[in-house]
């Protein structure tokens, strides 16, 4: 008789956002009359960039003509778009990150579940904790984070760091010693950032117990502060411990379409054993490249007329952010986030628990965010509300919720 990767059995439950997403269908059913207004998973609401869509007509039209025709995408992605990222993302903020170090991707979801892949399983994680779920299921999925507690609801062979109000939501080096540090900034969910002496303080770390960096850079375009680094190639030795993951979901509304990158750099080795060329054999076998068509638009992301539209498409989001969050605070929410993030993260009223604020918001308010407790323990207490929306949707949600 076959056997299953008993992994599996031990994840809790189901993945946070289908588990959202059966909630609210279920209360949506019993109340078809209902209008739920969904500021819960963080995506886009605002249409493809009149550049973006003008790239994929073309690369369309490409497509259907034998002399532009193109098969499978090379390896590591089209050089054109590589480039572009690397100057866009990397020289102009003086990384120094080369063309070939950028593998291309359908999305920095998978990239950031399927990373630990070319790690041992006997390394030993750190998370923020609350933490993006998606980090700590694939390493539970591999067999690398021991039993799981549902009491604590800790595995046992995971470094938490407890990022709260009470430390500005910015993990501390931790007692014991990992071998793989995840990090999210500007962070999912907590909305909030971390300044570039604060990063180089892990790089330094990082560097000195011989630990490499999992850097999610995904909400790098709503940074508005300047003392916030874009990326971590911005810190010095970060090439010899860094790998970055970044997408094009929330820069670019490309949740639908799929693409993202991760930078793994030369530099970055195991004695003498490049993570590059292991994630390079690892791309190569198990991937076969994001679409033309999609790799076009990604390209246009970076041109002048894709930066100014995107500009303006963030910008919309953040004036939801500061909305949100201004008229929370008014009503004597205690409210975090929102600035250099498109996340909101406040505090529960009262005692109650997250979930039972989700749940109080869906049935009185009919509005849908994401309970703390999701992103782990010490998200208890507290809950997303996401920047995503339209504006008259993010107004109507905060005057429910006002009303409350
Ligand atoms: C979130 O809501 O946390 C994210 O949008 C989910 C994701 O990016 O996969």
């Amino acid at each position: 008789m076959f056997k299953i990767n008993e992994n599996y059995l031990k994840l809790p439950g189901s993945y946070l956002f289908s588990t959202i997403g059966k909630k609210v269908a279920a209360y949506s059913a019993a109340h078809p009359d209902k209008a739920i207004i969904r500021l819960g998973i963080g995506d886009v609401t605002q249409p493809l960039a009149p550049a973006v869509i003008e790239a994929m007509h073309k690369a369309v039209d490409e497509m259907g003509d034998a002399a532009s025709f193109r098969g499978y995408a090379p390896d590591l992605g089209y050089e054109f778009l590589r480039t572009a990222i690397a100057r866009g993302d990397y020289a102009g903020r003086g990384a120094d990150i080369q063309a070939d170090e950028i593998f291309v991707s359908d999305g920095a979801k998978c990239d950031s579940g399927n990373i630990q892949e070319i790690f041992s399983l006997d390394n030993k994680i750190a998370v923020c904790d609350p933490v993006y779920p998606v980090y700590v299921d694939t390493n539970a999925m591999a067999g690398r984070t021991g039993e799981y507690d549902p009491k604590t609801e800790r595995w046992s062979r995971v470094i938490y760091m407890p990022c709260t109000a009470e430390n500005g939501f910015a993990p501390e080096l931790p007692d014991e010693t990992p071998d793989l540090i995840y990090l999210c900034f500007p962070n999912n969910p907590t909305g909030a950032a971390i300044t570039r002496e604060q990063l180089q303080v892990w790089v330094d770390y990082a560097n000195r117990v011989g630990a490499v960096i999992i850097y999610d850079a995904a909400y790098e375009a709503y940074i508005s502060e300047e003392r916030i680094p874009h990326t971590i190639y911005e810190c010095e030795g970060a090439r010899s411990c860094a790998i970055e993951l970044k997408s094009f979901s929330k820069n670019a509304g490309f949740t639908g379409v799929r693409l993202g990158y991760t930078v793994v750099p030369k530099d970055l080795k195991c004695r003498d054993v490049s993570l590059h060329a292991l994630w390079a054999r690892r791309h190569g076998t198990k991937y076969n490249g994001a679409p033309y068509i999609i790799q076009r638009a990604g390209e246009a992301v970076y041109s002048e007329a894709g930066r100014e539209q995107l500009a303006k498409q963030v910008q919309t989001y953040m004036y939801n952010a500061k909305t949100i969050r201004e008229g929370l605070k008014a009503a004597g929410y205690t409210v975090y986030g929102g600035i250099n993030a498109p996340y909101i993260w406040l505090k529960t009223p009262g005692k109650m628990t997250s979930w039972e604020f989700f749940d109080y918001l869906l049935e009185e308010a009919n509005v849908v965010g994401t309970p703390g407790a999701g992103f782990g323990p010490s998200g208890e207490g507290y809950f997303r509300l996401t920047a995503f929306g339209s504006y008259e949707n993010s107004v109507a949600a905060l005057e429910r919720i006002r009303k409350l």
